[in-house]
């Protein structure tokens, strides 16, 4: 276990939150989770959508990718691992997490989830956390990464070691 400390990376444009996403997207394996939280508009998609297209284009494949707010869950795969895209906002009982599949991709795929707060207790121990606040400027964010397993402490240096503010 590695001690539960949070990183501070500050994000100047949408182009910064890609640039990061682009940055973790190749180090994720099946079995990673990665919950983004934030409210409505904080780019929880936006970055999302630049890790599961950046390992997609890794693999030759260029695709849409629409934000689950009506599907709750998008899949795709990369050919390496499946990507499992939630977003949670509208869940009512967290124990539909069973019913969606989504306890099994925990294990079996790399899972992008917006709005983990509807996983109550289901939200897995190991995950990396990230949230994102409003910055200084209408495009700018503040994200807060933390993680209490050891699986993510490397990542985390290798993705904030230029940019790192706080630790
Ligand atoms: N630094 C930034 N990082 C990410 N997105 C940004 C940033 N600055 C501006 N934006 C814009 O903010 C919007 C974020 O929208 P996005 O759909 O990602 O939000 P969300 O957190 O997924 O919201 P929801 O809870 O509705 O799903 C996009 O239009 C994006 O271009
Ligand atoms: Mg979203």
């Amino acid at each position: 276990m590695s001690a539960d400390l949070a990183t501070t990376v500050h994000l100047a444009s949408p182009e910064d939150t890609a640039a990061l996403a682009q940055a973790l997207a190749p180090l994720l394996q099946p079995g990673d989770v990665i919950l983004l939280a934030g409210q409505i508009g904080a780019g929880k998609t936006h970055f999302a959508r630049a890790v599961i297209q950046a390992r997609l284009s890794a693999a030759g494949w260029q695709e849409d990718v629409p934000s689950p707010t009506f599907t709750i869950i998008q899949t795709y795969h990369d050919g390496a691992a499946e990507i499992c895209h939630a977003d949670l906002y509208r869940l009512t009982d967290a124990d539909e997490v069973f019913e969606l599949g989504l306890a099994d991709a925990f294990h079996d795929a790399i899972c992008l989830v917006e709005w983990p707060d509807r996983l109550g207790h289901h939200a897995p121990g190991n995950a990396l956390r990230l949230s994102f606040a409003p910055g200084n400027a209408a495009d700018a964010r503040i994200l807060t990464i933390e993680s209490s397993s050891a699986r993510w402490d490397r990542v985390i240096d290798r993705l904030t070691a230029p940019a790192i503010e706080g630790r």
